[in-house]
């Protein structure tokens, strides 16, 4: 089965102490985490070495980065490099989320040019994709996600698509209480799977987790991750709270 991942996306929230209260919280907790399922913290870049030493070698857990700049190095201040997520031993970066996408204009081509150097770095992107509310409500939003595929993914070859983890965010879901339903979650992961199929076959296709963002909750997780081509989540309001992500934790599919 391809790997099951609940992702915690902390974004720009939590002090460092608070941040090590809640990680500790969750890794006190009763989980279980199965043979084919993963855990990741997108925690700021200030505590990632931080989070490393608390969870650093846990079996099944897993860092990440929420970004990264889309050239190697130079006078970019302020930037972080590939390179140094790579040199203190991070395995995942977040790629084109919609709040990047959206107040730092990000574009496809950018993304693709991080999704590059973190494959040449062996750090996995969990690339994001979806669609805002008005492209949702013109019915147009399958052909809106494909073209974000096509542009900044498409280029790579059979190998690296692989190693890429795909989240669907749809802006209307995200911070908003208003979650995609289970039906509308499903269609659009197996269009997405479709669409990966339409270039790299189907066995290449259905070996890609597919993670679903936007109001996960403790309380609707379990109908999200049943669906077959939900794969788990990427989360934001409810990772912050060690009750709530447990539980999303617990809902993957075993
Ligand atoms: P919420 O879970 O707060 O809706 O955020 C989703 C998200 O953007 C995760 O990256």
């Amino acid at each position: 089965m391809r790997k099951q991942i609940a992702a915690a996306n902390w974004k720009m929230n939590k002090s460092l102490s608070e941040g090590k209260d809640l990680l500790a919280e969750i890794l006190n907790s009763d989980l279980s985490i199965g043979q084919n399922q993963e855990v990741i913290f997108a925690v700021p870049f200030p505590y990632l070495m931080e989070t490393q030493s608390m969870i650093g070698g846990k079996s099944g857990m897993f860092i990440s980065a929420q970004n990264c700049h889309h050239k190697t190095a130079g006078a970019y201040t302020g930037e972080v490099s590939v390179d140094m997520l790579s040199s203190i031993g991070i395995q995942y970066c977040i790629i084109g989320h919609s709040e990047r996408r959206e107040y730092f204009a990000e574009t496809n081509s950018m993304l693709l040019e991080k999704v590059n150097l973190c494959l040449a770095k062996n750090i996995t992107p969990i690339f994001c994709c979806g669609e805002p509310l008005q492209i949702r409500e013109s019915g147009t939003q399958n052909e809106y996600v494909a073209v974000q595929l096509n542009e900044s993914l498409f280029q790579l070859d059979a190998d690296q698509i692989q190693k890429i983890v795909i989240a669907y965010e749809p802006i209307w879901a995200i911070g908003t209480g208003k979650t995609a339903t289970a039906e509308q979650a499903q269609e659009m992961h197996a269009h997405l799977r479709n669409v990966l199929s339409a270039r790299y076959g189907m066995e290449i296709a259905s070996k890609i987790s597919i993670l679903y963002g936007g109001s996960v909750k403790g309380n609707n997780a379990s109908e999200l991750f049943s669906q077959p081509d939900v794969d788990g989540g990427l989360v934001g309001g409810a990772s912050l709270i060690a009750s709530e992500f447990v539980q999303i934790i617990n809902a993957l599919k075993k």
